[in-house]
């Protein structure tokens, strides 16, 4: 067991430093700068996503975050709709056309009973499927059209680390290939988005390399009675995982909020024993946020910000800063987020890579 950590004290932290080679496999080969293009090796039928109408991602738990980042980015690159839904409550419905509609499950182990319900249901109502998935062989792959794998490596713990990265990036790479087959993404555009997607594996080093500093942050919050995450755009989904990912390991009340809701009803929450960790980086209007997080000073609360790398940081009480690229930044962010949870959980000595009540993969609707 020790040998497998690799010098690691728990699989999760291991997994958190594994994510710029993770991201390395997952973008293997598959990116073409000189075209402003990808490969991702799918069997589309010829002029399927010119006609494309609308993309569902069904997903749960970690998977659904990424998810969400993804149908942004899908609706940005590929101008096409883009929604999600959790697979527990997805239906195939709303007069959609099933050729014009693709659905895509987003799981990491592939085996997860509700994805596999709700790709069924799509499946059964005649729409084409996709599975982005880690596991070779799995369930999944076998009952859907296409599948892409994220390529992020084996990951033991239960709380889902690299695996979120390789799901929103490969699905980063799905929303070029579909913008390029449309039309709708330029081939400077694409180059751009392409060049800050290959800037994460350097961009995630460089906020492993200040972990140091979130282990202060860390010891400095112990006190705290709850911890809110909040972020705008791309920094939503990215507040919402962070705060899943407290919560599981940690066993502490942490909740994630788009940040203009702070002050429809959180805010009667917030005291000086509740920090508020923010993404305030490109890809999430951190201008505006900053407003949001000031109504929670007010009242006292430790405001922990992410900004991009040399921004202006205002009155925060903590910085971390992240490499400028572009709408990933908060996907950076977020590396901060789960080296934050694994070390107020650390220093409260839980059961990291088997917290309380959870399993890694949830194979009974
Ligand atoms: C379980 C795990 C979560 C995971 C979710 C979805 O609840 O504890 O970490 O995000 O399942 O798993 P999947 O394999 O479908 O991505």
């Amino acid at each position: 067991d020790a040998a497998e950590k690799g010098g690691y004290e728990h699989y999760m932290r291991k997994e958190i430093h594994e994510q710029p080679t993770a991201l390395r496999q997952t973008l293997s080969g598959r990116i073409d700068l000189d075209r402003g293009d990808v490969d991702l090796d799918l069997s589309f039928p010829q002029g399927y996503l010119e006609s494309l109408e609308e993309i569902q991602l069904v997903a749960c738990g970690t998977s659904y975050y990424a998810s969400q980042y993804a149908a942004t980015l899908l609706e940005e690159f590929a101008d096409v709709r883009a929604t999600v839904e959790i697979a527990s409550e997805y239906e195939f419905d709303g007069g959609r056309d099933p050729w014009r509609t693709l659905v895509i499950a987003v799981t990491q182990s592939g085996e997860t009973a509700d994805t596999l319900g709700a790709i069924r249901r799509a499946a059964g109502a005649g729409a084409r499927t996709l599975a982005v998935t880690n596991t070779l062989g799995s369930t999944v792959t076998r009952e859907t059209n296409d599948t892409l794998f994220i390529r992020a490596g084996p990951e033991i713990g239960v709380a889902a680390t690299k695996t979120f990265a390789s799901q929103v990036t490969t699905l980063a790479l799905l929303a070029v290939a579909v913008g390029r087959g449309r039309g709708s993404l330029s081939t400077a555009d694409a180059r751009d988005v392409l060049e800050n997607v290959r800037g994460l594996p350097g961009a995630v080093q460089q906020v492993l390399d200040d972990e140091a500093r979130v282990t202060e942050v860390a010891n400095e919050c112990l006190g705290s009675d709850a911890f809110f995450f909040v972020g705008r755009r791309f920094g939503y989904p990215v507040a919402l995982e962070g705060a899943l990912k407290l919560k599981e390991i940690s066993y502490d009340h942490a909740e994630g909020f788009a940040a203009g809701e702070l002050k429809h009803g959180p805010l009667a929450l917030v005291t000086e024993k509740t920090p508020v960790l923010a993404v305030l980086t490109a890809g999430a209007d951190g201008s505006e946020t900053v407003n949001n997080l000031a109504e929670a000073q007010t009242r006292g609360a430790p405001a922990i910000g992410v900004v991009s790398d040399g921004a202006e940081t205002g009155s925060l009480d903590c910085a971390l800063e992240v490499p400028r690229v572009g709408v990933f930044e908060p996907l950076v962010a977020n590396v901060y987020f789960q080296l934050f949870a694994y070390h107020v959980a650390n220093l409260k000595d839980r059961s990291i890579d088997k917290p309380r009540n959870l399993a890694k993969s949830v194979t009974v609707e």
